[in-house]
């Protein structure tokens, strides 16, 4: 058999990432019923703290090598600025993957780009396979961006997988760091509520996002304030469409420029608020929105096939995948 150098620090890491996901993959599929929508990697108990959890900061854009590895991160940065251009044919709403991983995916509680990159490969309950960080991106197409996922190995992955290497340079593989993901907010005092929601929303984010979630385009038709939703948000399969991933967004994110300003309680009811309006269908939807909250919307995170309003979510939803829309 020949010898391959890198095959057995690769092997060692898989199994490393397999062991400790596979050890609370299981704890999870015996314990309560887990968010159909996936959430980050399973963690490691140890690491569950954010104050043990060691910290590192991305490289910064000018240590980006010149020559054709360099010029993949620049076309991944950009592909993840500015989506809608550079990846138009798989994007089927108004959205870029920075609206949603601020400072081009750099800010920490922000599920920033490189410290996801250090958690994979890894299992995902949203699909129950151990995925590549490629599998993991043609889901942000698939779902954030309500659009198509490219196939493995298209320029567009290979470019993101570029980026998100480049921005996890000298960070502890496997292991969660500080501001990786969404911050996890605790259960909030008193059940979430849309009423109180709305006002709050009305308060704090309609100035820019729009009173009917639709967010405001400038003169030309350039996104200044994308929108939280209707038919060009991300659709319901979206990671953003679970309340406890919105809540955590919000607290740490918005409104832009005031992250943290908010306190829990406001994060939560405006995230019910916002994750109880119609958006794109989810695109694995099967037979029926009844039939479908069972399979993948059967937690109290997720809205769908619920009755809001008198309204059933997801009964009128515009439809997935609307990439020529999107032109
Ligand atoms: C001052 C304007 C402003 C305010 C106020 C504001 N946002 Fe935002 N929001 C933005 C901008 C701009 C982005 C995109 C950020 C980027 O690309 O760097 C954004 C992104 C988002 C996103 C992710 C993208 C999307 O469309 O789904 C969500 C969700 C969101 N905001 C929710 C809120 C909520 C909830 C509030 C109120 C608590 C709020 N925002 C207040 C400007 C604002
Ligand atoms: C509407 C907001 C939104 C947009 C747009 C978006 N994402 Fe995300 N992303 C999320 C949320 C929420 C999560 C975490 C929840 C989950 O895993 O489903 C996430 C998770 C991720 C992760 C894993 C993070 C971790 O620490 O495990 C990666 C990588 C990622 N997104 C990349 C992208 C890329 C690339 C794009 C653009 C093609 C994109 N996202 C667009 C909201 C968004």
């Amino acid at each position: 058999m020949t010898r391959h150098p890198v095959a057995p620090s690769i092997a060692a890491a898989a199994v490393l990432v397999l062991a400790t996901t596979g050890l609370v993959g299981y704890a999870r599929a015996t314990g309560p019923a887990t968010p159909a929508t996936g959430a980050t990697p399973e963690q490691p108990p140890a690491q569950k703290t954010e104050a043990v959890r060691p910290s590192y900061t991305p490289p910064s854009d000018s240590d980006i090598p010149s020559g054709p590895f360099g010029d993949m991160i620049r076309l991944g940065e950009a592909i993840f600025h500015d989506t809608q251009h550079n990846a138009k044919g798989f994007v089927g709403n108004d959205l870029q993957c920075s609206n949603c991983h601020i400072d081009r995916g750099r800010q920490p509680n922000s599920a920033p780009l490189g410290a996801a990159y250090l958690l994979y490969p890894a299992y995902r309950t949203k699909n129950a396979h151990v995925n590549t960080f490629q599998e993991r991106l043609q889901g942000c197409f698939r779902y954030s961006m309500n659009g198509k996922a490219p196939p493995l190995n298209d320029k567009v992955l290979v470019a993101l997988e570029s980026y998100a290497y480049f921005l996890a340079k000298g960070g502890p593989t496997g292991v969660v760091v500080k501001g990786q993901g969404y911050p996890k907010l605790k259960a909030p005092d008193q059940p979430a509520d849309y009423d109180r929601g709305a006002k709050a929303y009305a308060q704090h984010c309609s100035l820019c996002h729009g009173a009917d979630g639709a967010g405001q385009k400038s003169a030309d038709g350039q996104t200044v304030f994308p929108p939280l939703w209707g038919a060009r948000s991300f659709n319901w399969g979206a990671g953003m469409a679970s309340i406890n991933n919105a809540a955590g967004f919000i607290k740490a994110n918005m409104p832009l420029g005031l992250g943290g300003s908010l306190t829990d309680q406001e994060a939560w009811d405006i995230a019910t608020y916002m994750d109880s309006q119609e958006r794109p269908q989810d695109p694995r939807f099967v037979d029926s929105v009844a039939e479908t909250r069972k399979r993948f919307h059967d937690e109290p995170t997720s809205k769908y096939g619920l009755v809001v309003n008198g309204v059933l979510l997801g009964e009128k939803s515009p439809p997935s995948g609307t990439i020529s829309a999107a032109d």
